[in-house]
């Protein structure tokens, strides 16, 4: 279940806002060790001190404060690596380091959609890393190295609250509206000028991302191809003035009759693979439902559970459709690192990174 030695881990993109997660993250980590954090040239050379404007509200580890960031140039003395690289560099850079044999997790967009490559939530689709060693065979990386990504983060937890209904009652149609937070804009992002006091009802390619990222994660795994899953999504974003949390409106049409107390029930008792097999980073549950009307909000709720649950509230009848709620999850941890670090947990747990003892 756990692997035989530390495993050596690359952070590409160490000194971004989602990069900066993975280091406060991997800094006492049972499994992995960082030994490389890498970013632009405008970082190497630098110890990641000098090179990283620190933006978590922790103390920089002191492992790795030290530590020279290196350009992106792939090497196989490590055994995986992290990507929270921008979309414009990510995609090339991610197949450099598959190619040479290395796992890679990817927080960007480039290879979400690629029909071989895994679109990740543990506790939803576990058995989309059967896409792996088909993924690995066919594109001619040596059988160590391989790609899995997590969803963009308001897709993620919108997914994750879907699972158990899907699962339970099946959904039809989902209309989503969401509230996300600046942090994901990535750093320094948005000008205060432009945020503060403000809403943008406009986030470039989120809303094509909700609707699509969704289908596949609910999808089911077939002869190594994702079947997307037979229901449609509806999806209208909007950048408010929070620092960390994406909230999101939601209204879901179920195919089978499902009562409130059905629905609630089906939320609260999910669970999965990272739950079941102890994952270091598993939250003890998924999915927390309050029962408070005003909650969840992103000031007081966000960071419970390390920032590692989806949180469901507002669980009400819809009068146009079934059923509406209000979910909530933090876009840098459980919508970025957090997610991928699960990610690794799994596919370590599972056997396919550094031989499972
Ligand atoms: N923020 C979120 O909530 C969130 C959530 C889910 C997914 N994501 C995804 O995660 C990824 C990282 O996002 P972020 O918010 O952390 O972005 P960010 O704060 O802008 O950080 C970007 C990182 O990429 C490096 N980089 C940028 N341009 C580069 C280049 N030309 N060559 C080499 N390295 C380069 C930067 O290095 P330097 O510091 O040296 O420039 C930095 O380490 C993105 O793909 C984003 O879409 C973000």
């Amino acid at each position: 279940m756990k692997p035989d030695r530390p495993l050596r881990v690359a952070i590409l993109g160490a000194t971004g806002a989602v990069g900066q997660r993975f280091v406060a993250l991997l800094s006492n980590h049972p499994w992995f060790d960082v030994t490389r954090v890498a970013a632009s040239e405008r970082s190497a050379g630098k110890t990641y001190r000098e090179a990283c404007r620190w933006l978590v509200p922790s103390q920089m580890p002191e492992g790795i404060a030290p530590l020279i960031v290196s350009d992106l140039t792939a090497s196989d003395d490590i055994d995986l690596a992290f990507s929270a690289l921008t979309a414009d560099v990510a995609g090339d850079v991610e197949l450099t380091w598959a190619r040479v044999g290395v796992p890679v997790f990817s927080n960007a967009r480039n290879h979400r959609m690629e029909p071989d490559v895994p679109l990740m939530i543990p506790e939803v689709n576990p058995d989309h890393l059967g896409l792996i060693p088909g993924q690995s065979k066919a594109r001619g990386f040596p059988a160590s190295g391989f790609l899995v990504t997590n969803a963009n983060c308001s897709a993620t937890f919108l997914a994750m609250a879907l699972a158990p209904l899907h699962r339970t009652f099946g959904v039809e149609l989902v209309s989503v509206v969401t509230m996300q937070a600046v942090s994901g804009a990535g750093y320094p992002g948005l000008s205060e000028l432009d945020i503060s006091g403000n809403v943008i009802p406009f986030i470039s390619g989120e809303e094509e991302k909700l609707e699509s990222e969704t289908q596949k994660i609910l999808g089911a795994q077939r002869n190594g191809a994702i079947d997307p899953a037979d229901l449609r999504v509806s999806a209208q974003v909007n950048r408010v003035p929070v620092a960390d949390g994406h909230l999101e409106s939601v209204s879901v049409k179920l195919r089978n009759t499902a009562t409130l107390d059905a629905v609630r029930e089906a939320l609260q008792s999910f669970s999965g693979a990272p739950q079941s097999e102890g994952l270091p980073s598993a939250p003890n549950r998924p999915i927390v439902v309050l029962d408070e009307p005003d909650r969840p909000q992103p000031k007081l709720d966000v960071d419970r559970e390390n920032g590692m649950a989806t949180f469901v509230g507002g669980l009400r009848p819809c009068n146009v459709l079934d059923y509406k709620m209000t979910v909530l999850g933090h876009n840098t941890l459980r919508g970025a690192a957090g997610g991928s670090i699960l990610n690794a947990e799994l596919a370590v747990a599972r056997g396919l990174i550094g031989g499972a003892a």
